[in-house]
Formats: structure tokens, sequence, C-alpha cells
């Protein structure tokens, strides 16, 4: 098969719909990262992005709706705190788990009795949902356990031959995948941080939990006990204000031949003044934006990646900080 890349026109829309509709699978823009997007109702359609990805059969997906699309037809039970926080958020970079109806395939929660919903704020998402006017299953669109796509071509190199087609939106602008919130308690309980933060929740309506996930207990979100975003090639983590023993050990490496790279935030960058560095940028928004194709450009030209934290710690960076140590594990 012939991996297709299409800018969002008529023609492409056109394209996606039909391969939606005879139950295929298409690679879709979002503001966060790149989907793998099939039809939620249809059961094998859904069955085929888990194997197209190499996807444990226990990691639910996330359904994704244009913004006029009635979610009640989909969830029930949907507290007076999430309804804020569909007007304060949404659409934009927030899943948001409710109870299921159970009318999409049951292969999408994995047999959960909750289903997540996200609506997208990306231009071309909402045109491509808006077309095929169907709520559309998708994971982030690489193979398991490898770093997620934020532009197409990341998308081709992982899928090339896999699918048929990607519409191009050009490179995301959020860069990490969305917070995923629980809103089927008494208060709302982040799962998966993003760039929504469970401050910005807590200020909308007053409180909001995090869900901290330790090995081997039942995980609530499914997808925090496996292994994710790892480049191919080694990588070694240090904190902020070990940045000198990162140094020390990128002079050993390189002495012996090692292609190492630094990859570190501007500040830490300029203070090192190290020849090899992958830069992540300046602000929090600019490092998560970054973050994942500088991975991808590590496991190109570096043999290990020596990944320095960035000082900031709070905020967007709760969730930067948790792909960056999931990927340097
Ligand atoms: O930004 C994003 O969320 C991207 C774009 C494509 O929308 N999607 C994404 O999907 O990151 P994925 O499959 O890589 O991650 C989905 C996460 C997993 O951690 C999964 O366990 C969790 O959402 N999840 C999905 N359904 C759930 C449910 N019913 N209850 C709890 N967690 C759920
Ligand atoms: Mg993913």
């Amino acid at each position: 098969m012939n991996t297709k890349i299409m800018k969002i026109d008529g023609r492409s829309l056109e394209l996606a719909d039909k391969i939606i509709k005879s139950g295929g699978v298409v690679g879709m823009p979002t503001e966060t990262v790149y989907g793998l997007g099939a039809n939620a109702f249809d059961t094998g359609a859904v069955e085929k992005i888990f194997r197209i990805k190499g996807r444990p059969n226990d990691n639910p997906l996330i359904v994704h709706i244009h913004k006029d699309y009635d979610i009640s037809t989909l969830v029930s039970d949907v507290p007076d705190y999430a309804a804020a926080l569909q007007k304060a958020f949404l659409p934009g970079p927030l899943t948001m788990v409710y109870k299921s109806r159970g009318v999409v395939s049951k292969s999408v929660s994995c047999g959960l009795d909750t289903l997540a919903i996200r609506i997208p704020s990306h231009e071309g998402a909402q045109k491509f949902l808006k077309y095929v006017n169907l709520p559309i299953a998708a994971p982030s669109a690489n193979i398991s356990k490898h770093v997620s796509p934020t532009s197409a071509e990341h998308v081709f190199n992982d899928l090339n031959g896999k699918i048929e087609l990607i519409l191009d939106g050009g490179k995301c602008t959020g860069g990490i995948e969305s917070t995923v919130l629980d809103c089927t308690g008494e208060i709302p309980v982040v799962l998966r941080s993003g760039l929504i933060t469970r401050e910005m929740i807590a200020r909308t309506v007053g409180e909001c939990g995090e869900y901290v996930y330790k090995d081997g207990a039942r995980a609530l979100s499914p997808g925090m006990k496996y292994k994710h975003y790892s480049p191919n090639c080694r990588t070694v983590m240090f904190a902020n204000s070990e940045a000198g023993k990162a140094i020390e050990l990128y002079s050993k490496e390189r002495a012996n031949g090692v292609r190492a790279y630094i990859l570190c935030d501007d500040a830490t960058a300029v203070k090192t003044a190290v020849e090899d560095i992958i830069n992540l940028g300046k602000t929090e928004t600019e490092i998560a934006e970054n973050l994942y194709s500088a991975l991808r450009e590590g496991e190109e030209k570096a043999e290990l990646i020596i990944a320095i934290a960035p000082e900031k710690q709070d905020g967007v960076m709760v969730g930067v900080m948790n792909r960056l140590s999931k990927a340097c594990s």
C-alpha cells in the first residue's frame, strides 16, 4: 500500500470520508499530536488501529468529535463541573472521561464502562470531523511505545505502507497529548497531564485531583502502565541540578567516539555551552511544542541522548516531564 500525504482540501476530505466509511483508518492532525482515526461505531475499523500500532488491547482509545456533535448521544451523567470545563476549554487539548452510553464499539474503551471524548481545536481536524460527521476513535499515530508524531512526516516515518492516507495539517502547535480528565466522580481528576493544567482546571471549578499510578496497581487510565515515547537510541536523563554530571558523561562518551547529544532547554544550553545540543526552546509552550520532534531528531543523529530536565517543573512542565522521563527510562 502506498501512503499518501495530502493537504486538507475538498479532494483529500472526500478520500478520507470514503476510507473511514469503508472501515479504514486515516492519519489526522490535531493541535496536540497526530492521530490515527477510525469510525468509532465500527469494531473492525477500531481493531485495525490496535493492529497497525501494535497497541496492547487493554489500552482504551479517545473518541474525537466536531464541536457541534451532540455528546449526549455518546455519554451520560455529565456533572455540572464538566459542563463548566467544556465551556471554558473546548474545543481544545482536554479529553474528558464520562459514563458511556455503550453506543460506540466496545473495542474503543476496551470493555470499560466509560468513554473518553475529545473536541480538538485544530481547524483541519474540525473540518475532517465535520465532513465525516462520526465519532472518530484515534490514538496518537505512532507505532506503540515510539515517540508521538507532531507532523505528517513523523506519521509517514512510522506508518508508511500501513495506511492509505495522512491528512497534512502542518506542525502541531501543542506538542504533547491532551490532558485526560476523569469526570465520573465528585470532582475532576487528572489521569494524564497536558497543556490544560490541573491548576487551570481547579481555578475554573474549585477543585481538581490528580491520579498517581503506582506500579502493579489497577490503572485508572490503562495507558499509564505502558512504556511510552521512546526514541530508538540509548537515552539517559539528569535532573537540572545535576547538569554538571551530564556534561561529564557527554565529554567521556564523545572522547570514546560515541555520538552523544545533550537535550535540554535554552537556558541550560547557554549555561553548558557544549557543541552537540538539541535545544528544546525557551518558554514552556515552546518546550512542549518541540519535545517530540527533538526526540525524533535525536534518534536520527545520536547514539546516546543525554537529557537534562528543565529547571521549571510546574504547570505545563508537569506534562513535559512526565513524557521526557518516560522517554528516557
Ligand atoms: O492529544 C491526544 O489526546 C492525542 C490526539 C490524537 O488526540 N491522542 C492520544 O491518544 O494521545 P492515546 O491513545 O495515545 O492516549 C489515550 C490515553 C491513554 O492513556 C488511555 O489509557 C486514556 O487516554 N484513556 C482512553 N480512554 C479512557 C477511559 N475510558 N478511561 C480512562 N482513560 C482512558
Ligand atoms: Mg499515544
